[in-house]
């Protein structure tokens, strides 16, 4: 009873989850999206679409579904469900949750995706017993969580936690942000292509799994890519350290780019730049789960905003 969705917003694709108010799954669903940037109308009317196929799986009626949860990458001051930007939208400052409400019916929660990450880390995966954890995601843009004292920390305007756009070169490459020198230009998907592209010659690369294979195969130049995005992450990550002195670092999401980096030298790599020298380093493991987790700490999200509004009736 009171089943509620989690939708995880990704540039080809929406990853849905139904689950029941105990947090049982009930069906997921992997949605492909047609165009990376929306309008919010168009956003929504994709997201209904990809519920009403999640909820036949479940065997319910869309109209069962009693909440949703949104995890969107961007700039999201979550309580009230606001989107000052995000590569989703083809527009800033948008009041999403109210057009969502509109299309569900229902209330319908947004938050930053990497921010659900950690939700999911702290519910079900490797943040279960500490109170004090950050979360980086890496796929085409590079994401954040923050835990501190059990909490999602946001910032003041829900803007904070943006660990992808932390600035590694003075006028360097150009960010999907529109700004220059972010970490994720230089370790997100496409800025693996885009260095690749800019160095081998032949037909432009599209996918990271081509580059991949290139660099297994022992081509240099693809390897060259990977060791120098390995190489700024480390040093994105030391800062991080320096900065929080986390309990953990959980390196999470599903995608190329991060199988490509290899651990144990981007925590060699950490280390030299930490500025705690006499201290055990701050722990950095990977957990990659699929985009359904996404989704599932987006379920979380929506059944709290249940239970808090329950609790206020
Ligand atoms: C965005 C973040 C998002 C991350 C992962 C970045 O480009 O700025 O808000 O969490 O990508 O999707
Ligand atoms: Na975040
Ligand atoms: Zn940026």
């Amino acid at each position: 009873a009171f089943p509620v969705a989690g939708v995880k917003v990704a540039r080809e694709t929406l990853s849905t989850m139904i689950v029941d108010f105990a947090g049982k799954e009930l069906a997921n669903h992997e949605y492909t999206l047609t165009n990376p940037s929306m309008t919010p109308e168009e956003l929504a009317e994709e997201i209904l679409r990809a519920l009403l196929m999640t909820s036949q799986k479940a065997g319910m009626e869309l109209s069962d579904i009693s909440a949703i949860g949104v995890g969107l990458a961007g700039l999201i001051d979550a309580p009230r469900s606001f989107v000052h930007w995000s590569p989703s939208l083809d527009r800033r400052n948008v009041d999403i949750g109210e057009t969502f409400e509109k299309v569900f019916h229902c209330p319908v929660l947004v938050e930053n995706d990497a921010n659900l990450v950690a939700k999911a880390e702290q519910l079900f995966g490797h943040g279960r017993n500490l109170s004090n954890f950050i979360v980086i995601t890496i796929e085409h843009g590079v994401g954040m969580g923050i835990v501190i004292d059990d909490k999602i920390y946001r910032g003041t305007r829900g803007t904070g936690a943006e660990f992808g756009h932390a600035k590694v070169q003075f006028e360097g490459a150009l960010c999907q942000c529109g700004q220059r020198g972010c970490l994720e230009a230089y370790v997100g998907d496409y800025a693996l292509l885009r260095e690749a592209n800019a160095v081998i010659a032949g037909e432009p690369l599209t996918d990271l799994t081509t580059l991949w294979k290139m660099a297994q195969s022992g081509n240099p130049l693809a390897n060259a890519v990977f060791e120098r995005a390995g190489k700024m992450f480390a040093m994105g990550l030391a800062n991080v350290v320096n900065i929080f002195d986390p309990e953990l670092i959980i390196l999470a999401g599903g995608r190329a780019a991060f199988d490509h980096l290899d651990l144990k030298e981007v925590k060699r790599e950490m280390r030299a730049h930490m500025i705690a020298i006499d201290v055990e380093p701050t722990e950095v493991i990977a957990h990659q789960w699929g985009d359904e987790m996404w989704a599932k700490g987006a379920a979380a999200y929506a059944l709290d905003g249940v239970a808090a509004s329950k609790i206020r009736e």
